[in-house]
């Protein structure tokens, strides 16, 4: 396949991957947008499968259902990047796409545009330029390799634009906002009007904490997870923990589980719309996803980061959020705080990034 090919005059057949869980969130919009002219052909890797992490969100959000599903599952990330590289090559060469979309730094993201470059495919990445300089995050590497795989690179602040910059990458970079915006603002109202998480959950507005662990740097240390979970258990509030399966097997692995204070409260893992209704009405949020901390700024809730280091520092401002790590000193304390400030809700866009991401395809593949 040749890249000089890339102006086609009319419609594009764009192959998009997909695997984790924000990543659907991230597609919802952009699949909608692009649907409008194009055409998509939607590859589900399998890298999530539980259908609390998968299925919800495609009912949710109304994602068509996806053309090619990949079952990949879990396993170690050589094994889990290698077979999604060798299933996203073969749908290539059936389908021939014009481009490949990926989003954000997962493995599947990694794997696609791998699998793309070397067969020529232009690669456009969305949520380019972000870094935490932590390179034993699995996802930094992902980020960085993608970015310099990537034809077309979509930001979603000026940090990552300049972060991007430092590294050469100049062209094809874009300023856009950030998409998982446009799905917030999209699904908010509907989450108030529809969600009945509060009420299930017999939770008061304003009067608990949520909670969510999964970075493999918490979740993966016993002496990590103890400590958060020991935060958890004197924050003096409800802290509703919707638990992800793999931090669930290392509680109990690590004989935590059965004796988690009352306070505690573990649920399934939540679809997207009872989630942002549970977040919008938090006390303040306790969590390590990168996510969650964009939502909870965008949203004024304010936010403890269980991280040494975060892609979004843009949220540390005004200490709206803040870094604790594990250390459970750190935690409370930051539980205890007053966050007086309020959070400039327009720096991750105004929710037309989707829009825009299509109209620059637009015109670097169309025109
Ligand atoms: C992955 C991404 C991470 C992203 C997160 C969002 C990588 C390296 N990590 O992390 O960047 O923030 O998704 O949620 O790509 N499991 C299940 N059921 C599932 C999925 C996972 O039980 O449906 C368990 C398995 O034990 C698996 C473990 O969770 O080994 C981890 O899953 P994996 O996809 O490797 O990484 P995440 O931690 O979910």
């Amino acid at each position: 396949m040749d890249k000089d090919r890339k102006k086609t005059g009319g419609t594009l057949k764009v192959v998009a991957i997909v695997g984790a869980r924000p990543q659907f969130i991230k597609c919802a919009p952009i699949s909608h947008e692009l649907r409008k002219e194009h055409e998509e052909i939607l590859v589900h890797t399998g890298q999530h499968y539980d259908p609390e992490m998968s299925d919800v969100f495609f009912d949710e959000l109304q994602i068509p259902r996806p053309d090619y599903h990949l079952g990949v599952g879990s396993g170690s990330h050589g094994e889990q990047t290698g077979t999604i590289l060798e299933r996203v090559e073969d749908v290539l060469i059936q389908e021939k796409p014009h481009l490949i979309l990926v989003y954000g730094d997962t493995n599947s993201t990694l794997a696609g545009a791998l699998a793309a470059a070397k067969l020529h495919i232009p690669v456009v990445h969305v949520e380019a330029g972000l870094r935490s300089f932590d390179r034993a995050m699995p996802e930094e590497i992902n980020r960085v390799v993608t970015d310099h795989l990537s034809d077309l690179l979509f930001c979603p602040t000026q940090t990552a634009m300049d972060n991007l910059a430092n590294e050469g990458i100049t062209d094809g970079a874009y300023l856009v906002g950030d998409v998982m915006v446009d799905a917030l603002r999209h699904n908010a109202g509907i989450a108030e009007k529809k969600s009945p998480i509060l009420r299930t959950l017999g939770l008061d507005k304003g009067d608990y904490y949520v909670a969510t662990v999964h970075r493999p740097a918490n979740t993966d240390d016993r002496h990590n997870l103890s400590a958060i979970i020991a935060a958890f258990s004197e924050s003096g509030k409800k802290v509703v923990f919707p638990v992800h399966p793999r931090t669930k097997k290392n509680l109990r692995e690590y004989g935590l589980w059965d004796s988690l204070s009352e306070n505690i409260l573990c649920i399934d893992p939540l679809g997207y719309i009872d989630m942002l209704h549970l977040m919008k009405h938090a006390k303040k949020i306790l969590t390590d996803s990168g996510g969650i901390q964009k939502e909870a700024y965008v949203m004024g809730v304010p936010c403890i980061t269980m991280r040494e280091n975060t892609e979004w520092v843009e949220t540390l401002q005004g200490g709206w959020n803040v870094l604790v790590g594990a250390d459970k000193q750190r935690i409370l304390a930051a539980i205890l705080a007053d966050v007086k400030t309020s959070a400039d809700n327009s720096v991750f866009g105004k929710g037309d990034t989707a829009k825009r991401i299509v109209s620059v395809i637009h015109k670097n593949f169309c025109t």
